[in-house]
Protein backbone atom coordinates (compact mmCIF):
# COMPACT_ATOMS: atom_id res chain seq x y z
CA UNK A 1 0.00 0.00 0.00
CA UNK A 2 1.00 3.18 -1.23
CA UNK A 3 2.14 5.64 1.95
CA UNK A 4 -0.64 8.35 2.13
CA UNK A 5 0.74 12.04 2.07
CA UNK A 6 1.14 13.14 5.54
CA UNK A 7 -2.00 14.38 7.70
CA UNK A 8 -4.49 11.85 5.51
CA UNK A 9 -3.31 9.12 8.09
CA UNK A 10 -6.34 9.06 10.47
CA UNK A 11 -8.98 10.71 9.53
CA UNK A 12 -10.09 13.44 12.68
CA UNK A 13 -14.11 13.71 13.65
CA UNK A 14 -15.75 16.40 12.55
CA UNK A 15 -17.05 18.68 14.82
CA UNK A 16 -20.67 18.36 15.05
CA UNK A 17 -19.95 14.55 14.61
CA UNK A 18 -23.49 13.33 16.24
CA UNK A 19 -23.46 10.25 19.18
CA UNK A 20 -23.53 7.17 17.10
CA UNK A 21 -27.10 6.13 18.43
CA UNK A 22 -28.22 9.52 15.66
CA UNK A 23 -26.19 8.50 13.01
CA UNK A 24 -28.83 8.17 10.18
CA UNK A 25 -27.39 5.11 7.63
CA UNK A 26 -25.51 6.72 4.44
CA UNK A 27 -25.35 10.28 5.24
CA UNK A 28 -22.00 10.88 6.64
CA UNK A 29 -19.38 9.66 4.33
CA UNK A 30 -15.45 9.01 5.71
CA UNK A 31 -13.34 11.67 4.17
CA UNK A 32 -10.74 9.21 2.35
CA UNK A 33 -11.55 6.51 -0.10
CA UNK A 34 -8.98 3.82 -0.96
CA UNK A 35 -8.51 2.60 -4.14
CA UNK A 36 -6.65 0.56 -6.42
CA UNK A 37 -6.44 0.39 -10.75
CA UNK A 38 -6.98 -2.27 -13.08
CA UNK A 39 -5.03 -1.86 -16.50
CA UNK A 40 -6.65 -4.68 -18.10
CA UNK A 41 -3.55 -6.54 -17.13
CA UNK A 42 -2.45 -6.05 -13.33
CA UNK A 43 -3.80 -4.55 -10.08
CA UNK A 44 -1.53 -1.60 -8.89
CA UNK A 45 -0.70 -0.46 -5.85
CA UNK A 46 -3.18 0.61 -3.36
CA UNK A 47 -3.65 4.11 -2.84
CA UNK A 48 -5.28 6.75 -0.70
CA UNK A 49 -7.12 9.65 -1.48
CA UNK A 50 -9.03 12.51 -0.17
CA UNK A 51 -13.26 11.54 -1.75
CA UNK A 52 -13.97 14.83 -2.81
CA UNK A 53 -11.30 14.51 -5.07
CA UNK A 54 -12.21 11.03 -6.86
CA UNK A 55 -12.78 11.89 -10.51
CA UNK A 56 -16.06 9.69 -12.13
CA UNK A 57 -15.79 10.02 -16.09
CA UNK A 58 -19.25 11.47 -17.29
CA UNK A 59 -18.04 8.67 -20.72
CA UNK A 60 -17.21 5.75 -18.34
CA UNK A 61 -18.57 2.53 -19.02
CA UNK A 62 -19.35 2.78 -15.38
CA UNK A 63 -21.76 5.43 -15.73
CA UNK A 64 -22.84 4.77 -19.37
CA UNK A 65 -23.62 1.17 -19.00
CA UNK A 66 -23.76 0.00 -15.33
CA UNK A 67 -20.71 -2.05 -15.33
CA UNK A 68 -20.72 -1.55 -11.51
CA UNK A 69 -20.50 -4.38 -8.84
CA UNK A 70 -20.31 -3.64 -5.51
CA UNK A 71 -20.31 -5.18 -1.70
CA UNK A 72 -21.79 -3.94 1.59
CA UNK A 73 -20.18 -5.03 4.65
CA UNK A 74 -19.39 -4.07 8.50
CA UNK A 75 -16.90 -3.42 10.92
CA UNK A 76 -17.78 -3.94 14.24
CA UNK A 77 -15.54 -3.19 17.94
CA UNK A 78 -15.77 -6.16 19.97
CA UNK A 79 -16.10 -6.28 23.82
CA UNK A 80 -12.49 -5.35 23.72
CA UNK A 81 -12.91 -2.30 21.29
CA UNK A 82 -10.50 -4.05 18.43
CA UNK A 83 -12.02 -3.72 15.31
CA UNK A 84 -13.11 -7.15 13.18
CA UNK A 85 -14.46 -6.98 9.65
CA UNK A 86 -17.87 -9.42 9.49
CA UNK A 87 -17.43 -12.56 7.09
CA UNK A 88 -14.96 -10.39 4.31
CA UNK A 89 -13.67 -13.03 2.65
CA UNK A 90 -17.39 -14.02 2.30
CA UNK A 91 -18.01 -10.65 1.03
CA UNK A 92 -14.97 -10.64 -1.47
CA UNK A 93 -16.16 -14.14 -3.03
CA UNK A 94 -19.54 -12.72 -3.79
CA UNK A 95 -17.87 -9.37 -5.71
CA UNK A 96 -15.62 -12.32 -7.34
CA UNK A 97 -19.08 -13.50 -8.38
CA UNK A 98 -20.74 -10.31 -9.65
CA UNK A 99 -17.69 -9.43 -11.51
CA UNK A 100 -17.43 -12.52 -13.92
CA UNK A 101 -21.49 -11.45 -14.56
CA UNK A 102 -20.41 -8.40 -15.68
CA UNK A 103 -17.17 -9.11 -17.53
CA UNK A 104 -15.27 -7.29 -15.52
CA UNK A 105 -11.77 -8.29 -13.67
CA UNK A 106 -11.77 -9.79 -10.53
CA UNK A 107 -10.01 -8.82 -7.64
CA UNK A 108 -8.15 -11.39 -5.20
CA UNK A 109 -9.30 -12.08 -2.00
CA UNK A 110 -6.13 -10.75 -0.52
CA UNK A 111 -6.23 -7.32 -2.68
CA UNK A 112 -10.31 -7.14 -1.04
CA UNK A 113 -9.14 -7.62 2.43
CA UNK A 114 -6.05 -5.54 2.00
CA UNK A 115 -8.49 -2.47 0.80
CA UNK A 116 -11.19 -3.05 3.32
CA UNK A 117 -8.53 -3.18 6.44
CA UNK A 118 -6.82 -0.07 5.38
CA UNK A 119 -10.40 2.03 4.80
CA UNK A 120 -11.39 1.00 7.98
CA UNK A 121 -7.91 2.02 9.58
CA UNK A 122 -8.09 5.62 8.33
CA UNK A 123 -11.28 6.23 9.36
CA UNK A 124 -10.93 4.12 13.04
CA UNK A 125 -12.40 7.28 14.50
CA UNK A 126 -15.80 6.81 12.86
CA UNK A 127 -16.15 3.13 14.21
CA UNK A 128 -18.71 3.51 17.13
CA UNK A 129 -18.15 1.93 20.23
CA UNK A 130 -18.96 -2.04 20.76
CA UNK A 131 -22.70 -2.34 20.94
CA UNK A 132 -23.15 0.85 19.31
CA UNK A 133 -23.24 0.58 15.79
CA UNK A 134 -20.49 -0.12 13.03
CA UNK A 135 -18.73 1.00 10.23
CA UNK A 136 -20.51 0.22 6.78
CA UNK A 137 -17.90 -0.40 3.87
CA UNK A 138 -18.89 -0.02 0.14
CA UNK A 139 -16.44 -1.69 -1.84
CA UNK A 140 -17.44 -0.73 -5.42
CA UNK A 141 -15.58 -2.33 -8.80
CA UNK A 142 -16.23 0.07 -11.61
CA UNK A 143 -15.27 0.23 -15.16
CA UNK A 144 -13.28 3.73 -15.36
CA UNK A 145 -11.90 3.99 -18.62
CA UNK A 146 -13.48 6.79 -21.07
CA UNK A 147 -14.65 6.43 -24.33
CA UNK A 148 -18.47 5.50 -25.51
CA UNK A 149 -18.06 2.41 -27.29
CA UNK A 150 -19.90 -0.64 -25.96
CA UNK A 151 -17.15 -3.23 -25.34
CA UNK A 152 -15.28 -4.44 -22.00
CA UNK A 153 -13.51 -1.86 -20.54
CA UNK A 154 -9.55 -1.62 -20.16
CA UNK A 155 -9.31 0.37 -17.36
CA UNK A 156 -11.34 -0.41 -13.96
CA UNK A 157 -10.77 0.63 -10.13
CA UNK A 158 -12.12 -0.54 -7.07
CA UNK A 159 -12.91 1.74 -4.91
CA UNK A 160 -13.97 1.79 -0.92
CA UNK A 161 -16.13 4.37 0.79
CA UNK A 162 -17.40 3.96 4.01
CA UNK A 163 -19.90 5.23 6.37
CA UNK A 164 -20.62 5.23 9.91
CA UNK A 165 -24.30 4.01 11.30
CA UNK A 166 -25.81 3.31 14.44
CA UNK A 167 -26.72 -0.30 15.56
CA UNK A 168 -29.72 -0.81 13.67
CA UNK A 169 -33.50 -0.53 15.98
CA UNK A 170 -35.05 -3.83 15.82
CA UNK A 171 -38.59 -3.04 14.20
CA UNK A 172 -41.75 -4.05 12.51
CA UNK A 173 -42.10 -3.46 8.42
CA UNK A 174 -45.04 -4.02 6.26
CA UNK A 175 -44.32 -5.27 2.61
CA UNK A 176 -46.32 -4.85 -0.76
CA UNK A 177 -45.95 -7.68 -3.01
CA UNK A 178 -44.82 -6.56 -6.49
CA UNK A 179 -47.25 -8.11 -9.23
CA UNK A 180 -46.50 -5.98 -12.08
CA UNK A 181 -42.53 -5.13 -12.30
CA UNK A 182 -40.04 -7.24 -12.62
CA UNK A 183 -36.59 -7.03 -10.85
CA UNK A 184 -34.71 -9.95 -12.10
CA UNK A 185 -35.41 -12.84 -14.34
CA UNK A 186 -34.13 -16.44 -14.75
CA UNK A 187 -30.96 -16.11 -16.36
CA UNK A 188 -30.56 -12.48 -15.94
CA UNK A 189 -28.14 -10.88 -13.17
CA UNK A 190 -29.97 -10.72 -10.25
CA UNK A 191 -27.44 -13.17 -8.32
CA UNK A 192 -25.02 -10.21 -8.77
CA UNK A 193 -24.85 -7.17 -6.65
CA UNK A 194 -24.59 -4.55 -8.92
CA UNK A 195 -26.08 -1.33 -9.77
CA UNK A 196 -28.29 -2.05 -12.58
CA UNK A 197 -30.78 -4.51 -10.09
CA UNK A 198 -31.46 -1.80 -7.67
CA UNK A 199 -31.91 0.88 -10.86
CA UNK A 200 -34.63 -1.76 -11.62
CA UNK A 201 -35.95 -2.13 -8.13
CA UNK A 202 -36.13 1.95 -7.52
CA UNK A 203 -39.64 2.13 -8.85
CA UNK A 204 -41.00 -0.58 -6.82
CA UNK A 205 -40.02 0.75 -3.56
CA UNK A 206 -41.79 4.04 -5.14
CA UNK A 207 -44.90 2.31 -5.77
CA UNK A 208 -44.80 0.51 -2.45
CA UNK A 209 -44.14 3.16 -0.14
CA UNK A 210 -46.79 5.01 -2.10
CA UNK A 211 -49.41 2.74 -1.14
CA UNK A 212 -48.16 2.98 2.61
CA UNK A 213 -45.59 0.11 2.84
CA UNK A 214 -42.06 0.39 4.24
CA UNK A 215 -41.01 -2.00 1.42
CA UNK A 216 -41.52 -3.75 -1.70
CA UNK A 217 -41.13 -7.69 -2.20
CA UNK A 218 -39.81 -8.84 -5.52
CA UNK A 219 -42.11 -12.11 -6.96
CA UNK A 220 -41.16 -14.82 -9.79
CA UNK A 221 -41.10 -13.20 -13.21
CA UNK A 222 -42.98 -15.36 -14.85
CA UNK A 223 -46.39 -15.61 -12.62
CA UNK A 224 -45.49 -13.39 -9.42
CA UNK A 225 -46.40 -15.73 -7.04
CA UNK A 226 -43.22 -16.76 -5.65
CA UNK A 227 -41.61 -14.75 -2.76
CA UNK A 228 -38.12 -13.76 -4.04
CA UNK A 229 -36.35 -10.82 -1.78
CA UNK A 230 -37.49 -7.10 -0.52
CA UNK A 231 -35.70 -4.65 -1.83
CA UNK A 232 -32.59 -4.69 0.03
CA UNK A 233 -33.04 -7.86 2.58
CA UNK A 234 -33.61 -11.46 1.98
CA UNK A 235 -37.07 -13.06 3.66
CA UNK A 236 -37.74 -15.91 5.92
CA UNK A 237 -41.14 -17.14 7.39
CA UNK A 238 -42.01 -19.85 9.97
CA UNK A 239 -44.31 -21.99 9.22
CA UNK A 240 -45.28 -24.34 12.23
CA UNK A 241 -42.25 -25.73 13.54
CA UNK A 242 -40.03 -24.57 10.12
CA UNK A 243 -38.64 -21.43 9.02
CA UNK A 244 -38.25 -21.34 5.04
CA UNK A 245 -36.67 -18.82 2.79
CA UNK A 246 -36.73 -18.52 -0.94
CA UNK A 247 -33.93 -20.79 -2.51
CA UNK A 248 -30.77 -19.27 -4.51
CA UNK A 249 -31.99 -19.72 -7.75
CA UNK A 250 -30.54 -16.93 -9.97
CA UNK A 251 -32.53 -14.51 -9.24
CA UNK A 252 -31.85 -13.09 -5.65
CA UNK A 253 -29.16 -11.62 -3.72
CA UNK A 254 -26.99 -14.67 -2.11
CA UNK A 255 -27.04 -12.72 1.56
CA UNK A 256 -24.44 -13.25 3.66
CA UNK A 257 -26.88 -12.15 6.43
CA UNK A 258 -29.17 -15.07 5.40
CA UNK A 259 -26.20 -17.81 5.40
CA UNK A 260 -25.32 -16.78 8.99
CA UNK A 261 -29.16 -17.37 10.13
CA UNK A 262 -29.18 -20.26 8.22
CA UNK A 263 -26.14 -21.42 9.78
CA UNK A 264 -26.89 -19.70 13.48
CA UNK A 265 -30.24 -21.47 13.97
CA UNK A 266 -29.36 -24.45 12.24
CA UNK A 267 -26.83 -24.71 14.80
CA UNK A 268 -29.69 -23.96 17.54
CA UNK A 269 -31.78 -26.80 16.11
CA UNK A 270 -34.11 -25.14 14.19
CA UNK A 271 -35.11 -26.78 11.06
CA UNK A 272 -34.55 -24.00 8.42
CA UNK A 273 -35.29 -24.78 4.26
CA UNK A 274 -34.49 -23.46 1.33
CA UNK A 275 -37.28 -23.66 -0.92
CA UNK A 276 -39.64 -22.26 -3.38
CA UNK A 277 -42.85 -20.13 -1.37
CA UNK A 278 -45.74 -18.69 -3.05
CA UNK A 279 -48.53 -16.17 -1.64
CA UNK A 280 -50.93 -18.83 -1.86
CA UNK A 281 -48.79 -21.22 0.35
CA UNK A 282 -48.82 -18.21 2.95
CA UNK A 283 -52.90 -17.67 2.82
CA UNK A 284 -53.20 -21.43 3.53
CA UNK A 285 -50.96 -21.30 6.58
CA UNK A 286 -52.17 -18.48 7.99
CA UNK A 287 -55.62 -20.32 7.54
CA UNK A 288 -54.62 -23.58 9.00
CA UNK A 289 -53.04 -21.31 11.96
CA UNK A 290 -49.46 -22.58 10.91
CA UNK A 291 -48.24 -19.10 10.21
CA UNK A 292 -45.57 -17.54 12.30
CA UNK A 293 -43.19 -15.08 12.43
CA UNK A 294 -41.59 -13.29 9.30
CA UNK A 295 -38.29 -11.35 8.65
CA UNK A 296 -35.94 -9.59 6.63
CA UNK A 297 -32.35 -9.71 6.82
CA UNK A 298 -29.65 -7.67 5.61
CA UNK A 299 -26.08 -6.31 6.22
CA UNK A 300 -27.68 -3.14 6.83
CA UNK A 301 -30.69 -3.85 8.66
CA UNK A 302 -29.66 -6.54 10.70
CA UNK A 303 -33.32 -8.59 10.88
CA UNK A 304 -36.40 -6.35 10.56
CA UNK A 305 -39.48 -8.42 11.56
CA UNK A 306 -42.68 -8.25 8.93
CA UNK A 307 -45.81 -8.00 10.48
CA UNK A 308 -48.02 -8.18 6.81
CA UNK A 309 -47.37 -8.76 3.45
CA UNK A 310 -49.94 -7.48 1.13
CA UNK A 311 -51.03 -7.67 -2.76
CA UNK A 312 -54.14 -6.33 -4.32
CA UNK A 313 -57.23 -7.63 -2.46
CA UNK A 314 -55.75 -10.02 0.53
CA UNK A 315 -53.06 -9.64 3.28
CA UNK A 316 -51.22 -11.42 5.09
CA UNK A 317 -50.59 -11.14 8.97
CA UNK A 318 -47.74 -12.89 10.54
CA UNK A 319 -47.62 -13.17 14.27
CA UNK A 320 -44.83 -12.43 16.70
CA UNK A 321 -43.64 -15.50 18.36
CA UNK A 322 -40.44 -13.92 19.41
CA UNK A 323 -38.45 -16.19 16.86
CA UNK A 324 -37.35 -12.76 15.21
CA UNK A 325 -35.73 -10.92 18.49
CA UNK A 326 -34.04 -14.15 19.51
CA UNK A 327 -32.02 -14.21 15.63
CA UNK A 328 -31.63 -10.85 15.92
CA UNK A 329 -29.71 -11.20 19.34
CA UNK A 330 -27.88 -14.13 17.93
CA UNK A 331 -26.90 -12.69 15.58
CA UNK A 332 -26.02 -9.04 17.06
CA UNK A 333 -23.64 -11.21 19.51
CA UNK A 334 -21.82 -13.45 16.86
CA UNK A 335 -21.09 -10.19 14.41
CA UNK A 336 -19.81 -7.98 17.57
CA UNK A 337 -17.64 -10.60 18.42
CA UNK A 338 -19.71 -10.81 22.07
CA UNK A 339 -19.88 -14.96 21.70
CA UNK A 340 -17.32 -16.79 20.85
CA UNK A 341 -19.32 -18.34 18.83
CA UNK A 342 -18.03 -18.87 15.05
CA UNK A 343 -14.99 -16.40 15.32
CA UNK A 344 -13.55 -17.78 12.02
CA UNK A 345 -16.34 -14.78 10.54
CA UNK A 346 -14.75 -12.27 11.80
CA UNK A 347 -10.83 -10.51 10.53
CA UNK A 348 -9.15 -8.61 12.77
CA UNK A 349 -8.29 -5.07 11.66
CA UNK A 350 -4.48 -4.59 12.62
CA UNK A 351 -3.90 -1.39 14.30
CA UNK A 352 -2.57 1.14 11.76
C1 LIG B 1 -31.19 -7.01 -3.03
C2 LIG B 1 -30.60 -7.44 -1.75
N1 LIG B 1 -30.94 -8.64 -1.23
C3 LIG B 1 -30.40 -9.08 -0.08
C4 LIG B 1 -29.49 -8.33 0.63
C5 LIG B 1 -28.86 -8.87 1.89
O1 LIG B 1 -27.52 -9.22 1.62
P1 LIG B 1 -26.42 -9.18 2.77
O2 LIG B 1 -26.96 -9.98 3.88
O3 LIG B 1 -25.22 -9.80 2.16
O4 LIG B 1 -26.24 -7.76 3.13
C6 LIG B 1 -29.12 -7.07 0.15
C7 LIG B 1 -28.17 -6.25 0.90
O5 LIG B 1 -27.16 -5.89 0.44
C8 LIG B 1 -29.68 -6.61 -1.07
O6 LIG B 1 -29.34 -5.41 -1.57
Amino acid sequence: MQTPPSGLLEAPLPADYPQPEALVFGQILGPYLVHAHHDGEHWHTPQLSPRAEAPLPMASGGLQYGFSVFEGLKAYRDPQQQIQLFRPRDHARRLANSAQRLAMPVPDEELFLQLCQRAVQVHARYVPPHGRGALYLRPTLFAEEEGLGFRVARRHGLSVAVTPCCDPPQKTIRLWAETELVRAAPGGMGEAKTGGNYAAGILGLQRARARGYDDVVWLDARQHRQLGEAGTMNIFVQIGHELITPPLDGTILPGITRDSLIRLLRAEGMSVLEHDLSLDELVAAQMAGQLGTAFGVGTAARLVQISEIAEAGRSIGFSDTGLAARAYTALKQVQEGSSHALREWRVAVPTA
